[in-house]
């Protein structure tokens, strides 16, 4: 788990962390892309619950243009949510599965960026310590839930779980972020 305190530095980790399995999506083959795509759904699953259920909700109230910038940002979650549900049945060796997994790449690298450039770089002038310092928290404690950085091989309970239970994932991850942050 990053050791960090300060949520930007976070956050950034976990979107460098989601680069990296896309490019190890597309890279792979046969089972070990499956793994590769479930270990990016599941982090996908934590990230966005986590800016979901105390990022977005701080930046609307705290940035300038708050309310479109967040409002921009849940539009490009919605749509890659979308891509992603079509993905779920398909084979991850199929052309089919390819074809939208370069559109879900696309679109989750421009708003990994746009969340970077008109949210996240915000966050400093406006933000008290204690605020950040919560949001740390939070995203910590969904990142507990999906491991960003699983061992090869080490983690089967984590390998083993099939792309279905993303809803359960999204459960625990908001559990387990408001007992961080009571
Ligand atoms: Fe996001
Ligand atoms: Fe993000």
């Amino acid at each position: 788990m990053t050791q960090s305190t300060d949520v930007v530095e976070l956050l950034k980790a976990q979107h460098t962390r989601i680069r990296d399995l896309l490019d190890e999506v597309a890279a792979a083959k046969g089972e070990e892309r499956k793994q590769h795509f479930q270990d990016l759904v599941r982090l996908l699953a934590v990230h966005e619950t986590a800016e979901e259920e105390v990022v977005h909700p701080f930046a609307r109230k705290n940035i300038d243009g708050g309310e479109q910038i967040v409002k921009d940002r849940i539009q490009e979650e919605e749509n890659a949510k979308e891509v992603l549900s079509r993905l779920d049945d398909m084979d991850t060796d199929s052309p089919q599965f390819m074809t939208q997994f370069k559109e879900l790449r696309k679109d989750v690298l421009a708003h990994a960026e746009a969340e970077e450039k008109y949210e996240f770089a915000q966050f400093k002038q406006v933000a008290d310590r204690g605020k950040l310092e919560n949001m740390a928290r939070a995203v910590k404690a969904a990142e507990a839930v999906a491991p960003t950085r699983p061992h090869p091989g080490t983690d089967t309970a984590v390998k083993n779980l099939a792309v279905g239970p993303v809803a359960s994932v999204v459960d625990r991850t908001r559990d387990a972020i408001r007992k961080a942050i009571g």
